[in-house]
């Protein structure tokens, strides 16, 4: 049976770039659009027009560039904001606007001193006004994941009637549980009528380390779009990485569910963006970490030596990883120092390896970490306290 693909919606260079530090220049958005682009997302959100015109020439510029990917500019629910948006999306093949605003009762309430239907009257205006100008138009309920079901779905109804091509339920606080935030989709689904008309979309924070979590939930029960960045990068604790939501749905068949990326680019994309932010991925994330395919402990590297599956699940060479590495250090065996020492040109006998093993410990308890370096050193020393002893 073939899988529904689940559309990636990449916001790198919009909720991404708008954590302090992580500003990019235009060349450098430039680049990174160009590499999601190869990479094979759906959707790059390439900024927030209205909000300088900075952002204003990096999504004119971007929607040049761009060859088949869809193209998209976020505005709140304001006139000026979407003609603006719709003014540096013109030249966008594929052009996307995404328009707006709270519905949770918090933002209704001390955001827009408002109520409800007044906020269903506006954001039906604002959806009306962007698809006189495109085709192609997503509307988002901030603070979806603290809304009351019946309300989003009435609605998303009322946005889906004047023409809404796409519906985002953002978990804009992090909030969510999975089981929660997989119901609202599913309630969604069930309860708004003209719901075919458009796709359910997931954009979840993460503020309690949930989003990659939440994000898969909604998309098993019926979302058919991600909204994520590389590397997880995003407001406060970040937004879902879109490596970690790919590699679930590749790693888990039976979701039958996939994207269209091309998981062999994901280690050298995440390394980009990385170094264009001037953000460092934390060693131990998911999937692009320095420490993702690394083994330290001696139970664990005799078993990946022996068959690497009995410890990774991901053959790195499927997200661009080159080979798992063995890294050595005080908890390492026999078995990882022989392995390590015969890429580094000796191959140990049984006996030859007790004595470099007792060396190899002594030095290994002064250093975080062993390179290979240290191996010739240890390996000499070894011989020449043997030669001195014999
Ligand atoms: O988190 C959020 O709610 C957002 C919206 C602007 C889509 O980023
Ligand atoms: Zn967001």
């Amino acid at each position: 049976m073939s899988k529904d693909i689940v559309q990636i919606f990449d916001t790198t260079l919009r909720d991404g770039e708008q954590v302090p530090g992580c500003k990019l220049d235009m060349e450098q958005k430039l680049v990174i659009a160009e590499r999601l682009e190869e990479l094979g997302v759906n959707i790059i959100e390439a900024g927030f027009p209205i909000s300088s015109p900075g952002d204003f020439k990096s999504v004119d510029s971007i929607s040049k560039l761009i060859k088949k990917t869809t193209v998209c500019g976020l505005t709140r629910a304001v006139e000026k904001d979407i003609k603006v948006a719709a003014e540096a999306l013109q030249h966008a093949k594929r052009p996307r606007i995404h328009t707006g605003l709270g519905t949770s009762e918090s933002h209704i309430k001390f955001k827009f001193n408002s109520n409800q239907d007044a906020i269903i009257e506006r954001a039906v205006k604002a959806v009306s006004y962007a698809k006189s100008f495109v085709e192609d138009v997503e509307f988002f309920a901030e603070d979806a994941g603290r809304t009351e079901n019946e309300f989003l779905a009435r609605i998303c109804e009322a946005v889906i009637k004047a023409g809404a091509t796409v519906l985002n339920i953002p978990d804009t606080t992090g909030y969510c549980l999975p089981e929660e935030y997989g119901s609202k989709i599913k309630y969604l689904k069930e309860n708004v009528t003209g719901i075919d008309k458009a796709v359910l979309s997931c954009h979840c924070h993460n503020d309690l380390g949930l989003a990659t979590a939440n994000s898969i939930a909604g998309a098993v029960n019926g979302a058919r779009q991600i909204e994520c960045t590389i590397n997880g990068i995003g407001e406060r604790a970040g937004n879902t990485s879109l490596e970690e939501v790919v590699m679930v749905m590749r790693q888990h068949p039976t979701l039958n569910i996939d994207t269209t990326v091309n998981s062999r680019l994901l280690f050298d994309t995440s390394r980009m963006v990385s170094q264009k932010m001037g953000v460092v991925v934390q060693p131990n994330k998911a999937i692009v970490g320095a420490n993702a395919f690394a083994h330290s402990s001696g139970i664990h590297q005799d078993g990946v030596i022996k068959n690497r599956e009995t410890y990774e699940i991901i053959d790195p060479a499927d997200v661009g990883v080159n080979e798992s590495s063995i890294v050595l250090t005080a908890r390492s065996g026999r078995a990882a120092l022989a392995y390590r020492a015969k890429i580094v040109g000796y191959e140990l006998t049984k006996t030859q390896l007790d004595d470099v093993y007792d060396e190899f410990l002594k030095f290994a308890d002064t250093r975080k970490e062993v390179l290979d370096a240290d191996i010739h050193q240890i390996v000499e020393t070894s011989k020449a306290d043997l030669q001195s002893v014999g």
